[in-house]
């Protein structure tokens, strides 16, 4: 349980607030690169950490996130025209480029040179692997991106998928770190005789109670929860939280998965996720295979045909109003345990239902809630050692920290897990040894 003002500083991320501060010392993914397809494309409008934006592709292909209203009289540059490297107001026809620059005020006098003294607030942009990361903070050189594994593959490995949530960044993010929920929520009904013995699906349907060792690391907070498997052994399941809004979850196999999470406020009541993983075709996936995909088959990606205001982007079909698409008769009937269809919505129901902000001063936690109560901690204790001592928020100046995996695995009964995984958790290293066919099916 939180106190008011605890909730309140984790939470607020708009211009201004505590945490807002904090999470602009760090890159963050703002869209995903084929949002903007082309040079010259059409603007779009991104609203990022409270702010509202306008993101476009110039004519060389750079990307800009600049102010959404235009320094002349606040039109709006979501209407402007993308035209010969740089973004033109339609009302009196100023120029900005992905700098910020005002580059052209046509309405004054060709002599005047106004233009000069001003400048769009924009922030620095940089692409790579899918994903366009913006540096919002106060450095005139921003720092290094993270080290993420799945944002750094070759061309044609990765894959970059994003749906839109209708709550607070973090009671999303904490559906990931809170590994007790899936067996209910996602497996509720699964029958141990539809498994497959020896697999990691086989334990975790004849076990729904892990016990969790959760410890602090240089990148955030860790966990290996266990449940028994066969006499001697034990699955074991690893997963992350890394700062300020990431996660690794422990889905497949511990040293062959390979995806990063992020929960990426837009303002305080609705969050971007934004899922990069490394194509594993070979793999079992289940979880959400397909959804926020917006070059897939719509019928599979669930994605809401996209609209052009501040949240038309990657939105669900199946959302709160339509109590997504719940089928009672199948929960009744035992064939699902939510009713709900696919773990991606059964995830967004669950959290979104939690209230636009969750009130964690009126919870009840238990023992497999602590992964949730130490990332709390260690997330409030960042802020506040950046605000009362200026430290440097954990990772800013580190991108390596982020070179880790999580996942499931097998160790003998009296192993050391975190001795015994070293190697597995590291990035960047090759396992074909590993055989994913333990996994079964997973459905996170
Ligand atoms: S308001 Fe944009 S040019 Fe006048
Ligand atoms: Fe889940």
């Amino acid at each position: 349980m939180l106190s008011v003002e605890e909730n309140e500083l984790l939470c607020r991320v708009g211009p201004g607030t505590e945490m807002g501060a904090f999470m602009r010392q760090y890159w963050v993914p703002a869209l995903v690169s084929t949002e903007l397809a082309e040079p010259d494309c059409p603007p779009v409008r991104v609203k990022l950490l409270g702010e509202e934006l306008i993101a476009f592709r110039d004519t060389s292909g750079q990307v800009g996130l600049i102010a959404a209203n235009c320094q002349h009289r606040g039109a709006s540059l979501f209407f402007g025209r993308n035209e010969e490297r740089g973004l033109r107001c339609v009302y009196h026809g100023w120029k900005y480029d992905v700098t910020g620059a005002c580059v052209d005020m046509p309405n004054e006098p060709p002599e005047s040179n106004f233009k000069t003294k001003i400048r769009a607030m924009a922030y620095a942009c940089r692409e790579r692997g899918g994903v366009v990361w913006a540096y919002m903070g106060p450095r005139r050189e921003p720092p290094p991106l993270p080290d993420f594994e799945a944002n750094m593959l070759p061309e044609g490995q990765w894959r970059v998928t994003a749906t839109m949530r209708e709550c607070n960044y973090l009671q999303a993010l904490e559906g990931d770190i809170d590994t007790s929920h899936s067996p209910f929520l996602h497996s509720g009904t699964d029958r141990v005789e539809d498994t497959r013995p020896g697999t990691f699906q086989y334990y975790r349907v004849q076990n729904r109670s892990p016990r969790f060792n959760v410890l602090d690391t240089d990148f955030g907070t860790m966990y290996g929860a266990h449940i028994g498997a066969e006499a001697d052994s034990e699955y074991w399941r690893i997963a992350c939280y890394l700062f300020p809004f990431y996660t690794i979850i422990p889905q497949g196999l511990l040293g062959h998965q390979v995806h990063i999470r992020a929960w990426v406020p837009m303002d305080d009541t609705h969050m971007m996720f934004i899922y990069m993983d490394k194509r594993q075709e070979r793999e079992v996936r289940s979880r959400g295979a397909g959804v926020g995909d917006e070059s897939a088959d719509p019928r599979r990606t669930q994605l809401a045909p996209r609209t052009t205001d501040w949240y038309g982007r990657f939105r669900l079909r199946p959302n709160l109003s339509n109590d997504y698409f719940v089928d009672r008769e199948k929960q009744q009937r035992k064939l699902s345990f939510s009713g709900i269809e696919g773990v991606a919505i059964q995830d967004k129901a669950a959290t979104e239902s939690q209230g636009l902000i969750s009130d964690r001063t009126k919870e009840h936690l238990v023992s497999s809630d602590a992964m949730i109560i130490r990332t709390r901690q260690r997330l409030i204790q960042a802020a506040r050692a950046f605000h009362e001592k200026g430290l440097v928020p954990p990772g800013v100046d580190d991108p390596d920290v982020y070179r880790v995996r999580g996942g499931g695995v097998i160790l003998p009964k009296d192993a050391d897990w975190l001795k015994s995984t070293e190697e597995l958790r590291r990035g960047f290293v090759e396992h074909p040894e590993l055989d994913p066919a333990i996994v079964g099916l997973d459905r996170g």
